[in-house]
């Protein structure tokens, strides 16, 4: 009920700026409130946040927000909005009904505004977090920058690699810089929410081999921490840990382990950021075993409701599309409200997907026909080469028009998307 809930108002403005990437690299960014990611904007669960977006660069925009299940008609597409016109302005107002990571970014001309820096983080907070001694946002992103250091003009599908594998970068961004340093102090525990913002790039998180606790994904918290080395964080996806506690003295690199999605990049181990670990500060964090519990959606042998087959394929148009049962920018058939979906979604090519359905969370029931090794709330799910996943969720009352894509933008773009309507 809207009318009990807390109002929580922001503006932001769009527009084109000099970014700092590193001291004296400046860029010629877009985004929004002249920074590189925008501001991060916070709520608590169950708050109406009201997003007022001024449009002041040269060309219409549209924001999306990632992963938050809101209304159709606030979701932010081209399809349910009329983008917002240079000079324009937009109201979005909505209840955030679940507490975690997300983000927003750009949906119009992604592959230009989001590479430019069109994007940022939406925090939902809830007094069921667990208590950690202080929490970091880490945006990952890089940019593909012209020998001169700028963004190259135009729409970036010159080159077919381009196209085919999508852009990556070599300048390595956390929160919009290059070569961070971040200090924390020994003996305490941190909350790190990572958000994957990059076209096309696959983030394999690595703190040198020392262990960390996944806490959350996608969707919020998982029900048990689960304790890594490593953890793949691909376009779109969110993964929050608890990082820590660490010795004085320490110091180490937030790095990125070779991870191959098999295109003609070259898998390389790369380093985004550093952590320098201080004088010890006594800790209060306290990360209980069980964090929440998960209803699960649907058994692993529920039967399939629809197929979605991601391929690559040869097309009249370009020589090489990108393609959604067999064709771009699909019109998929509708789905009934209050009725469990279960789809089955296949990536039949030879390079990796990050699968994205937006405005509804869906448990991964079964992959290659084995049950997932946790049970976790999904917006976006990477299908490696001749990957089947099963992936449950649930119509609520939301009706409209809604999408589900590949989160590589330049995948997305030459058409590896399809809408649907809720009814
Ligand atoms: Cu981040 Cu259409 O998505
Ligand atoms: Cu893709």
């Amino acid at each position: 009920m809207e009318t009990l809930s807390n109002v929580v108002e922001y503006a932001m403005e769009a527009s084109e700026f000099a970014w700092e990437v590193a001291p004296g690299k400046t860029v010629t960014a877009w985004g929004l409130n002249q920074q590189v990611p925008g501001p991060v904007l916070k709520a608590r669960k169950g708050d109406t946040l009201v997003v007022n977006v001024k449009n002041n660069l040269p060309e219409p925009t549209i924001i999306h927000w990632h992963g938050i299940r809101l209304p159709a008609s606030m979701d932010g597409t081209g399809e349910v909005q009329k983008p917002i016109a240079p000079g324009e302005a937009f109201e979005y107002r909505f209840v955030v009904p679940d507490a975690g990571t997300f983000w927003y970014h750009s949906h119009a001309n992604e592959t230009v505004q989001m590479e430019r820096g069109m994007y940022g983080a939406l925090i939902v907070e809830d007094e069921t977090d667990p208590v950690l001694d202080a929490e970091r946002l880490l945006m990952i992103d890089d940019m593909k920058l012209t020998p001169a250091g700028e963004f190259k003009q135009g729409n970036f599908f010159g080159r077919f690699t381009e196209r085919h594998d999508g852009r990556e970068g070599d300048t390595l961004l956390i929160n919009g810089k290059e070569g961070s340093v971040l200090e924390m102090a020994a003996g305490q525990t941190e909350r790190w929410r990572f958000i994957n913002a990059a076209s096309a790039r696959y983030f394999l998180l690595y703190l040198g081999g020392r262990e960390f606790k996944i806490i959350g994904t996608d969707g919020g918290l998982l029900e048990t921490p689960q304790t890594v080395t490593e953890v793949l964080i691909t376009p779109g996806e969110r993964v929050d840990i608890a990082a820590g506690p660490f010795a004085e003295g320490e110091s180490f690199a937030i790095e990125s382990l070779p991870y191959n999605r098999m295109t003609s990049f070259k898998p390389k181990r790369q380093q985004f950021a550093t952590v320098q670990v201080g004088a010890p500060k006594p800790s209060v964090a306290f990360l209980p075993e069980r964090l929440r519990t998960i209803a699960p959606l649907a058994p692993q042998d529920a039967p399939v409701t629809r197929q979605v087959k991601l391929s690559v394929g040869p097309s009249l148009k370009h020589g090489l599309d990108f393609l959604v049962n067999n064709d771009v920018h699909v019109n998929d058939e509708p789905v009934k409200v209050g009725e469990l979906q279960v789809w089955e979604v296949f990536n039949a090519s030879l390079m990796d997907h990050p699968f994205h359905l937006h405005g509804f969370f869906f448990q991964v029931i079964e992959e290659n026909g084995n049950p997932p090794a946790y049970r976790a709330w999904k917006d976006t799910y990477n299908l490696k080469p001749r990957t089947r996943v099963k992936i449950a969720w649930m119509p609520d009352n939301r009706p409209g028009r809604w999408m589900y894509h590949c989160h590589i933008l330049e995948h997305h773009a030459a058409g590896m998307m399809a809408n649907f309507e809720v009814i």
